[in-house]
């Protein structure tokens, strides 16, 4: 069985307003992308790496894998437009350059702490079901509003998405496809799976492995020199 997994780090980071990718921004001296990608490196069920980024990293990421030693990272690849365009393109690279690979987990660039459990037990749910996402929880009550009314939500039945998400490569690739072939663009990969009928497992994984997404996500000391300071 053979395992990759595609970073999806080609986004711009409009909700961050940093002068640089969001994703290449430092936290503890480290790019968020090196730690993102290191979890995986260090993972011994994971055999490939394919990292998609925006075409101006595409030579500071091939640096940053010989610099660091990210010997998995099998390709450096360009995304697109949209999150979806992105890990597409990553999906039909995957299928060019290693047809035998069985499973992929896709992941967030910017989501620099993920933990091995984490990466372990959506790949094994991956295996068992043929698609799995990490959640966690919602601590927040929430409300949904439509048309000036709101209504609350049942907190005990919310979960927030995180990755990764683990699929049999042949179910994301489908997946991928068929939504593409109807113009839908969802928000993360589970979405897509279950569009094509696919059950998606949850796994539970944990608060600490936040999306960086704004100013706030960012530890107070890193946030100087990055462009908003
Ligand atoms: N991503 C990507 N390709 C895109 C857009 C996003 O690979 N065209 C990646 C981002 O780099 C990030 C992940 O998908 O690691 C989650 O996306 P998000 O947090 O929305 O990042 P951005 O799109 O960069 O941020 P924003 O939406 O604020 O512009
Ligand atoms: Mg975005």
């Amino acid at each position: 069985k053979k395992t990759a997994v595609i970073i999806a780090a080609a986004g711009t980071g409009k909700r961050m307003g940093s002068s640089i990718p969001k994703q290449y921004l430092k936290i503890g001296g480290e790019p968020i992308l090196l730690k993102s990608v290191r979890a995986f490196c260090d993972n011994k069920e994971i055999d490939w790496i394919v990292v998609v980024t925006n075409g101006d990293y595409i030579q500071a990421c091939l640096e940053m894998k010989d610099r660091y030693g990210l010997d998995k990272i099998q390709a450096v690849i360009e995304g697109g437009e949209e999150r979806q365009d992105s890990v597409y393109r990553a999906i039909v690279e995957i299928d060019r350059l290693c047809p035998e690979i069985e499973y992929v987990l896709v992941h967030d660039g910017a989501r620099p702490f993920v933990r091995q459990e984490t990466i372990n037990a959506v790949l094994e749910a991956a295996e068992e079901k043929g698609a799995a996402v990490a959640c966690v929880p919602v601590k927040d009550s929430i409300r949904q509003e439509k048309d000036g009314e709101s209504a609350n939500l049942p907190r005990q039945r919310l979960y927030a998405v995180q990755t990764p998400q683990g699929f049999q490569k042949e179910i994301l690739r489908k997946a991928y496809e068929q939504a593409f072939a109807d113009g839908y663009y969802g928000t993360d990969d589970a979405t897509l799976a279950e569009r094509i009928g696919q059950s998606v497992a949850l796994v539970r994984g944990t608060y600490d492995n936040i999306k960086i997404t704004t100013r706030e996500d960012m530890p107070m000391e890193s946030r100087v020199g990055t462009g908003f300071d």
